[in-house]
């Protein structure tokens, strides 16, 4: 899928962030190999450890749904009321990642505010990872 049509669909899902405490809105859009889009806001909580990012969201949605084999996600994000801004993924989420996407092909698509594109791999935005092979 090309990347303005994900981000449409990162910034459509935005709007359904529950983010009473910050007042900043995230939205991702998280593709499949197969084509399969699922998309995710932030939903905070008044107990603010529970809260969790729209990247996790979607992929939380789509590893409950039977998904492993992600190509790319998009991710937009701002203020409430105010023009997107660049928005980078915390390091949890980038953690998060690492568990089920390749450092090298996997693609994380940042925009600029006037919505002009960025791909970066994983391995760009989380090198030296630790994941399942420092532990089994
Ligand atoms: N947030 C995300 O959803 N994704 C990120 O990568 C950065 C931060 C959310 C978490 C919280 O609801 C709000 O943005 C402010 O940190």
């Amino acid at each position: 899928m090309d990347y303005q049509e994900l981000y449409r669909l990162a910034c459509e899902a935005r709007l359904q962030a529950h983010n009473p405490y910050s007042h900043f809105a995230v939205g991702a859009a998280l593709e499949t190999r197969s084509g399969k889009v699922y998309v995710g806001c932030n939903v905070e909580n008044a107990s603010y450890g529970g809260c969790i990012c729209a990247e996790r969201t979607a992929f939380v949605k789509a590893i409950s749904e039977g998904e492993r084999d992600f190509v790319r996600i998009a991710i937009v994000g701002g203020k409430n009321g105010e023009p997107l801004q660049f928005c980078a993924p915390c390091g949890i989420c980038r953690q998060f990642m690492a568990e089920f996407c390749s450092p090298s092909d996997f693609e994380v698509i940042l925009y600029d505010p006037d919505g002009t594109p960025h791909a970066y791999t994983l391995g760009e935005l989380i090198p030296l990872q630790f994941t399942e092979k420092d532990v089994l």
